[in-house]
C-alpha cells in the first residue's frame, strides 16, 4: 500500500504548552494537559509516488499556499528520514470545520499527516512514536494522536516527549463550548508565539508552577471534580496570556467580548453552572462546562451580540486510520 487516509481531532488544552526548550525539535518547556474534541476532524490523504519531483498539497479541494506546504513538506521529510525513504507525496487534507472556528487546526492537520504518510508507507510505529513525530510538527499534533484526555510530557529529548492517554472519552462527558467572537486570521501564530515567550519576565515563573497545575488538572479529571478543575484551568489561561502580554513584542489575542465572557463565567459558576474558560492564542473562549450544563451555557453565549457562532463539543477518540 502506498496511499492511507487518516483522521485525527483537534485538541483543546486544560494545562498549555507556551514556548519551547527546543524549537527546532519542539521539545516544550512544560508539560500540558488536553482534550480531543470529537465531532470536528481532519482528514488526510498521503498517497507516496515517484511522479512527484516535490511533495504537494491540496487543502479543501484547492492547492495549499506555498508556506503551508513546506510546512508540511518539511514534515514529511522527518518521516521520510525515519523510514530511509525518499519518494515525494501527494497529500490531500479536509477539515470539516471552518478556519476561523475558534479551533486550532494544525493539531489535528499534523496528527493526521503523520498517521496517515507513516501507514501509506505500510509501516507500523508504536502510538508513542507517531506522537513524538507529530511533535515536531506542530507541538499540541503530538496530543491529538492519543485519545480523550491526554498528558504530554516535557522531557529533554525527542524520544521522551510524547504525549499518551490518560482516560478514555467516556471518563467524563465534559462539554467544549466555542464562543466565536472573531474569525479573522490571528497576526501572530503559535509558531512565532512560542519563540517570544521567554521575553516575558513571567514565563519563567508560569513555567516553575506548571507541573503542579499539571498534577492538580490531572487529578481533578481523574476525580471529576469540577470545582477543582475550573479554578486551575482558568488560572493556567490566564497566567499564559500574561506572559503573551508582556513578552516583547507584547500579543495581545484578547478582544472585548472575550474579556466580558470572563467576567461571566465565574459569575455563572456562583449561579450553579458548572462552567469555566480557558482561551488559546486567539480571542474566541472555550467554555469547559459539564453535560447537564452544556445547552445553558450555549444559550446565555448566543445571546451575547456580539458572539457570533456558538460551537459545541465533547471528548473525542484518537487519530485513526481510515483507509
Ligand atoms: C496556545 O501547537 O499550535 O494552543 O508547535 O508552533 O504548531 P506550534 O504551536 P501550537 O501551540 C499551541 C499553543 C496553545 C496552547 C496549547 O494548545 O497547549
Amino acid at each position: 500500500m502506498q496511499k492511507a487516509t487518516a483522521r485525527a481531532h483537534p485538541n483543546i488544552a486544560f494545562i498549555k504548552y507556551w514556548g519551547n526548550r527546543d524549537d527546532n525539535l519542539r521539545l516544550p518547556s512544560n508539560p500540558s494537559l488536553s482534550m480531543n474534541l470529537a465531532g470536528v476532524y481532519t482528514q488526510t490523504t498521503v498517497e507516496w509516488t515517484d511522479d512527484l519531483t516535490s511533495d504537494s498539497l491540496d487543502i479543501n479541494g484547492e492547492p495549499a499556499a506555498e508556506e503551508a506546504r513546506m510546512r508540511v513538506s518539511n514534515h514529511l521529510d522527518r518521516v521520510r528520514s525515519r523510514l530511509n525513504m525518499t519518494t515525494r507525496a501527494r497529500v490531500q487534507s479536509e477539515n470539516n470545520f471552518p478556519m476561523g472556528a475558534g479551533i486550532a487546526s494544525s493539531a489535528a492537520a499534523f496528527a493526521a499527516l503523520t498517521v496517515a504518510a507513516v501507514a501509506a508507507a505500510d509501516v507500523q510505529l508504536s502510538e508513542r512514536e507517531l506522537s513524538t513525530i507529530a511533535r515536531m510538527g506542530s507541538g499540541s499534533a503530538s496530543r491529538s494522536v492519543p485519545g480523550g484526555f491526554v498528558e504530554w510530557f516535557a522531557a529533554d529529548t525527542h524520544e521522551e516527549s510524547y504525549a499518551q492517554s490518560f482516560a478514555a472519552p467516556d471518563h467524563w462527558d465534559l462539554h467544549d463550548v466555542i464562543a466565536v467572537v472573531s474569525t479573522e486570521h490571528k497576526k501572530t501564530g503559535s509558531q512565532a508565539g512560542h519563540r517570544t515567550a521567554f521575553t516575558s519576565d513571567l514565563q519563567p515563573a508560569r513555567v516553575a508552577g506548571a507541573q503542579a497545575r499539571f498534577d492538580v488538572c490531572r487529578q481533578a479529571l481523574l476525580d471529576r471534580d469540577f470545582s477543582s478543575l475550573a479554578t486551575v484551568v482558568e488560572e493556567d489561561s490566564n497566567l499564559m496570556h500574561a506572559v503573551m502580554m508582556t513578552s516583547r513584542p507584547p500579543l495581545f489575542y484578547w478582544q472585548p467580548t472575550s474579556l466580558e465572557i470572563m467576567h461571566l463565567v465565574p459569575e455563572w459558576r456562583r449561579e450553579g453552572l458548572n462552567v469555566c474558560y480557558t482561551l488559546d492564542a486567539g480571542p474566541n473562549v472555550h467554555c469547559l462546562c459539564t453535560a447537564d450544563a452544556a445547552e445553558e451555557v450555549r444559550n446565555r453565549l448566543q445571546n451575547l451580540s456580539e458572539v457570533g457562532e456558538v460551537r459545541m463539543t465533547s471528548p473525542g477518540g484518537a487519530a485513526e486510520i481510515i483507509s
